[in-house]
């Protein structure tokens, strides 16, 4: 059936032609930004070798792909310190939001109103500025999800993903515990981490999901073994994340079947856990799993995985720390699953910025605190960025853009059907599979020596992650030098 319907699609595509070189690419309009690559070394060229010899005799740098020249960088284009200019879809783990050095937010930095949110950082949960309500309303909850008035500031991703789990636990022994207040016994059992203090509650996840890798995210985390090995974790259930099959409209059925399954396990888990004596008290989600291979499900899937949440009292929570922010056209991911009532909680960071949750009303205990609890800083440079969103109409042209790629990474997957595979994506939130992880990676670094920085996630994926001044022109400079690298692999 696959390759039936696989046929087709070569056929049709065939019909259209796909050779990219020929295709015109306008010219770009995005101002501050360069008008294409240019590589003057093989990456990480000098400079990047020596500073990397130097930061290793004081850190790791054993992830480091190579030094950056931030001054110099623009729009689309990260631009290193050997002066090689790279059109960047991958865009720092994808959180940049509308490119790097935007005049909105430099202007925002040489606003003398601002000097004294950048100069002194406070600690938000006990003395915050006077404009922080203002700023907040402005900034964060201008986009807040359907059904959510609330929202909590963090640091990063995992933080606030590790608090929004506390907020969950928490809110279910409040649930449980009713009028009463917390007795002696579990005040003094707390102390040392025993029950009844320290409950038996569990959150369940999905097998190839990534939450974070702080201890109690990554008990929720089953992307790469290698982040997890040797940490010692919850006993918490996971759920298989469904396995698609793309492109989505062309498999429906199966793909209902599978996800069907998926969603059975589910609900057997939180039976099992109950019994087990460790409640399910929250469920979490990512709308499409980012590293762990850019696996989709349908909105239905979503839908009833809410419902279930909600039968056995468990909180739902959706993570869209990487979905978050427009990159799949819509500001969240969960958008697109057309509900009231998405969630209970939604965790963000990334393209907004700085971290944090939202969540509904009941999910509000005081004891969720640090010292910084976000950074007001940033909220002011996010206030700006959903001003050029707004103003600029980035969420429709993300819609463009990613139709553009799409459509572009169908035509080669099908010009290249021994290399590429399942090409799939939400706006400009794509992804393609090698036929296997040497391939992708070779692939990705060939893609880097003429230009293109991208990124990889799962076993085998190439994952595109563009900011969201990311237009049709940067799409077909991309197809075309993709093209090349493709036609020229051996
Ligand atoms: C879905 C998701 N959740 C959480 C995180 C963790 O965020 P951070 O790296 O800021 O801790 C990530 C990071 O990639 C992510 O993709």
């Amino acid at each position: 059936n696959q390759c039936k319907c696989l046929n087709r699609r070569r056929m049709c595509l065939s019909i259209h032609m796909f050779v990219y070189v020929s295709k015109a690419a306008a010219k770009t309009q995005v101002e501050f930004d360069y008008d294409g690559p240019s590589m003057t070394t093989t990456v990480p060229g000098p400079r990047s070798q020596e500073l990397m010899k130097q930061l290793g005799q004081i850190q790791n740098t054993g992830a480091i792909n190579f030094f950056c020249n931030y001054e110099e960088s623009k729009g689309n284009y990260l631009v290193d310190v050997d002066g090689n200019r790279m059109l960047d879809i991958y865009t720092q783990i994808s959180s940049i939001p509308i490119g790097y050095n935007h005049p909105a937010l430099l202007k925002v930095m040489t606003n003398p109103n601002n000097l004294s949110t950048f100069v002194n950082r406070p600690a938000l949960g006990i003395l915050p500025p006077e404009n922080f309500p203002d700023k907040i309303t402005e900034s964060l909850l201008s986009v807040a999800p359907s059904g959510m008035t609330r929202v909590q500031t963090m640091s990063c991703g995992a933080c606030s993903n590790e608090n929004a789990y506390k907020a969950i636990f928490i809110w279910y022994r409040n649930k449980e515990r009713g009028p009463n207040t917390p007795t002696n016994e579990e005040l003094n059992t707390s102390m040392i981490n025993q029950a009844p203090g320290c409950p038996e509650l569990s959150i369940l996840s999905f097998m190839g999901g990534f939450h974070g890798r702080t201890l109690g995210c990554l008990a929720t985390t089953h992307s790469k073994a290698i982040h997890k090995l040797d940490i010692p974790s919850f006993d918490w259930p996971v759920a298989p994340f469904p396995r698609l099959q793309y492109p989505l409209d062309e498999f429906t059925r199966d793909n209902a079947e599978e996800e069907a399954r998926c969603l059975e396990e589910v609900e057997d888990l939180i039976v099992k856990w109950r019994q087990k004596g460790k409640p399910v008290a929250g469920i979490v989600i990512e709308p499409i799993q980012a590293e762990g291979g850019d696996n989709h499900a349908s909105p239905d899937f979503f839908r009833r995985l809410r419902n279930i949440a909600r039968k056995h009292g468990c909180a739902f929570h959706v993570d869209e720390v990487q979905t978050g922010g427009g990159g799949t056209g819509k500001f969240w991911a969960h958008e697109h699953w057309g509900m009231d009532d998405p969630a209970d909680v939604v965790s963000f960071s990334k393209k907004l910025l700085s971290g944090g949750y939202y969540h509904k009303d009941e999910l509000q205990p005081y004891r969720i605190f640090n010292t910084w609890m976000g950074d007001p800083s940033k909220n002011l440079f996010l206030s700006e960025v959903l001003n050029v969103i707004r103003r600029e109409n980035l969420l429709e042209q993300v819609t463009r853009s990613g139709k553009a790629l799409l459509n572009g990474l169908y035509e080669l997957q099908a010009q290249y059907p021994s290399i590429l595979s399942r090409a799939r994506g939400q706006g400009t939130f794509c992804a393609i599979d090698a036929c296997d992880d040497a391939t992708r990676d070779r692939i990705m670094l060939k893609a880097r020596d003429k230009g293109v920085l991208l990124g990889g996630c799962g076993d085998r994926t190439i994952r595109f992650r563009p900011a969201l001044v990311f237009k049709e022109y940067h799409v077909n400079l991309f197809l075309n030098i993709f093209n090349d690298v493709l036609a020229q692999h051996k």
